[in-house]
């Protein structure tokens, strides 16, 4: 059932017990007038009587022994019955049944008016045969008063009506109740109860207080019934399921609230339950995903670690193996330079070694010569000796300077460049110097020794690297060019198609004019002993000349210097 239907509930049906229970206990005050209270005592008096009678029909030994002395007999009802002739309807009740039932009423009356203080007087008198009222049990609590009786009383008291008489005597008044006495059907006499009017007020009014307290006393129990069920439907599943939330917020999310009675606090904690259960569901799995994620993560972490070790190393391999490529390719461009000396000192025996093999024929055609001293052909052996050993000497100098060359063909410049640019790259590098290049993607080809086309730039290359002082920028570009002018090409067996400039910038040192022509001769250096030949340019001029180029220079002190080879792009005639 739905709360509020059971709050409405609750509280109408508190309300109409309240009012009801109001409403009976007002009433019952109300009619719980003098009147009403004095006719409530006759009608205990008279059914204790009555019933005085009923057992002495039947326990009249019992009765027998029994005092009477109590019993006062008092003249006051000797009024004799206008209506006389109309006989009592009681012919059973002998003297000697009277006595009997004067005993039995003696313990219940007295019982009675021990516990109603405001009644003064209890009479009871029987209609006898001849009409007259006889006294037949008179009790006076107190204040003793004549009853006055009237014919009319009486006789609406014998037609089975009860009569109420006011009455005042000195400064008292008093309140007296006439009521039927019967026998079965029969009414066979009459109860008299007196009582003083200010005694029953007194008592209206404790019953009235009494009444007031029991009704505020009913309320208040009411009220802690409501409060108590509030409690138990409301007040108790929220705070459970308050208690339940800071215990989620806190992070507990086993918490499940008892279910409550069938409303929508019942509905709420079922949904609350099952949002807990739900939460904690999808956080579990959110804490496994996590823990996947992490583990997948450490595993990929290993993974590139291990592979960037991996790649660390190969790089730096890769650098080493760069720098040292580097450093040989600087030692063979010295070693060639050298050798060329080598060549120069083979040209020399060259030129040498035809008069000698000439000086060599006539010291034999001397030795030869007969007559000869012994002094002179020992003087001309030692010379022939002599020329020999040198001759020898010279064919060991020719067979040593002897230098492997690649064989020519068609040249890619811009690949040259690009390939020696990445062979300097850890000395640029490690001096921080920038290197730029601007390639010219349609670079015809030009026709020579790789090997020596190599020499040229990388010498040129590493001339600018030594006048950089430390950073700076170098600019190595390519481009095709239009013939120079007055150029004549011995093109023989080759044709020309387009000339290809290589140029070399640094903005170092620069060279001064001065210098400008010695640079190109051999043996010209500035570099510290051991670090350069002075033969580098001389070279490359032979190299480039040797293919029908130029290398030329333009420098300025403290800006820097542009190398510029210029070189035919040659194509083999094939006819
Ligand atoms: N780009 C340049 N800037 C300044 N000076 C240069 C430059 N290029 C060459 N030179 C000067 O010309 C000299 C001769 O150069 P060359 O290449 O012939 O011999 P090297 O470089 O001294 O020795 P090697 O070439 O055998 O290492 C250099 O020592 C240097 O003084
Ligand atoms: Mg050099």
């Amino acid at each position: 059932m739905r709360i509020k239907i059971k709050i409405v509930i609750l509280i109408v049906t508190t309300l109409v017990l309240v009012l009801f229970v109001a409403a009976y206990y007002t009433q019952r005050a109300v009619e719980r007038d003098q009147e009403g209270l004095l006719l409530e005592d006759a009608a205990k008096i008279v059914k204790e009587v009555e019933s005085s009678i009923a057992a002495a029909g039947d326990g009249a030994e019992r009765l027998r022994q029994r005092s009477v002395e109590e019993m006062e007999y008092l003249g006051s009802f000797h009024v004799l019955s206008e209506d006389a002739a109309k006989p009592s309807p009681d012919p059973d009740l002998s003297e000697a049944k009277r006595g009997r039932i004067r005993a039995g009423l003696g313990e219940g009356l007295e019982k009675l008016l021990y516990l109603s203080n405001h009644i003064a007087r209890v009479d009871i008198v029987l209609f006898e045969q001849d009409g007259t009222l006889s006294p037949f049990f008179s009790k006076i609590k107190r204040q003793a008063a004549q009853t006055q009786l009237t014919l009319d009383y009486i006789n609406q008291v014998k037609d089975g009506r009860p009569v109420v008489v006011q009455e005042a005597e000195d400064d008292f008044k008093y309140l007296s109740v006439l009521m039927p006495v019967r026998y079965g059907e029969l009414i066979i006499g009459m109860a008299g109860v007196k009582a003083s009017s200010e005694a029953v007020n007194t008592l209206l009014t404790s019953k009235k207080q009494t009444t007031l307290a029991v009704a505020l006393i009913a309320v208040a129990i009411i009220t802690g019934v409501l409060i108590l069920s509030m409690n138990q439907m409301v007040n108790r599943p929220i705070q459970n399921l308050l208690s339940a939330i800071s215990e989620v917020k806190e992070g507990n999310l086993r918490v499940a609230v008892a279910p409550a009675a069938n409303d929508e606090l019942g509905l709420l904690t079922e949904h609350f339950n099952s949002m807990v259960d739900t939460i904690r569901r999808s956080s579990e799995e959110k804490e496994f995903l996590l823990k996947e994620i992490n583990r997948q993560n450490d595993e990929l972490q290993a993974g590139i670690r291990e592979a960037t070790g991996e790649l660390l190393k190969r790089n730096e391999d890769l650098v080493l193996a760069n720098q040292s490529i580097y450093d040989i390719q600087k030692k063979l461009g010295h070693s060639r330079r050298l050798a060329a000396v080598g060549q120069l000192a083979a040209t020399v025996a060259h030129e040498l070694g035809t008069p000698l093999h000439s000086v060599s024929g006539h010291l034999q055609l001397l030795m030869e010569e007969p007559g000869l001293a012994k002094d002179s052909l020992r003087r001309l052996t030692i010379m022939q000796s002599q020329v020999e050993r040198i001759i020898t000497s010279i064919q060991n100098i020719l067979d040593t300077t002897r230098q492997p060359e690649s064989k020519p063909g068609l040249i890619d410049l811009n690949e040259v460049v690009e390939d020696l640019s990445i062979l300097v790259m850890p000395e640029t590098i490690s001096k921080g110097i920038r290197v730029t290049k601007t390639f010219a993607p349609d670079l015809p080809l030009v026709y020579g020794s790789r090997s020596k086309l190599e020499e040229v730039c990388l010498n040129l290359i590493d001339n600018a690297i030594d006048a950089l002082p430390g950073a700076g920028a170098i600019t190595i570009a390519t481009r095709r060019v239009a013939s120079p002018e007055g150029l004549v090409l011995k093109t023989e067996g080759l044709r020309r198609v387009h000339w290809v400039e290589v140029t070399i910038e640094d903005n170092g040192r620069g060279i001064p004019e001065a210098l400008l022509k010695d640079i190109f001769k051999p043996f010209y250096t500035t570099k510290a002993h051991g670090k350069g030949t002075g033969l580098g340019l001389a070279i490359s001029q032979e190299i480039v000349a040797g293919y029908h180029g130029f290398l030329t220079v333009e420098s300025e002190p403290q800006k820097g210097s542009v190398f510029r080879v210029l070189l035919p792009s040659l194509e083999k005639i094939t006819v």
